[in-house]
């Protein structure tokens, strides 16, 4: 049987552990992922897309089950692209699932062997999002324990 290789698409502006966690236990379904950064040209954007990778790369300790690729353009174009059939996405709370509800099935009508597997977020990682983590960072606010060491780290370094 071909392993079994999902897309887990974002911004991760900044990769929070949240993310990490929707990562580890995709490896528990799946042989591997690609983990795809959209190189958005986003005004408020904190880190480069190149940056990004390079916390994601650190954060995962070179785990050889997940690539780190950039993508710009339409998803399931990158995944035709990547010979990839399955989105991955983490669903927090009711107010995610209209937007990923949309997406999914956009996605779907623009492909329809695209297929989107939604993960429940773990109780621990609910509440954390990305512009969040980015907004409290940049207030001096402490966000050790949401965010991978190495993020953290580049987070002190941005705001010091
Ligand atoms: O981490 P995010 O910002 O919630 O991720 C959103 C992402 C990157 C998955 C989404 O914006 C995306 O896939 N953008 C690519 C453009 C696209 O394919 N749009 C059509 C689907 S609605």
């Amino acid at each position: 049987m071909p392993p079994r290789i999902a897309l887990y698409p974002g911004s991760f502006d900044p990769p929070t552990n949240g993310h990490l966690s929707i990562i580890q236990r995709g490896l528990k379904m799946f042989d591997g992922l690609i983990v795809a950064v959209l190189k958005n040209p986003a005004k408020d954007e904190l880190f480069s897309v190149e940056e990004r990778v390079q916390l994601l790369r650190g954060a995962l300790n070179l785990d050889k089950r997940v690539q780190v690729k950039t993508f710009s353009g339409l998803l399931v174009k990158f995944a035709q692209q990547e010979g990839v059939n399955t989105v991955l996405r983490g669903l927090r709370a009711v107010s995610d699932f209209e937007y990923e509800f949309q997406m999914a099935n956009m996605n779907r009508k623009l492909d329809k062997e695209i297929e989107t597997l939604f993960m429940m977020t773990g109780e621990d990682y609910f509440y954390i999002s990305s512009r969040f983590v980015r907004d409290v960072a940049r207030l001096g606010g402490d966000v050790s324990g949401l965010v991978p060491q190495n993020v953290l780290e580049a987070l002190k370094k941005r705001f010091k």
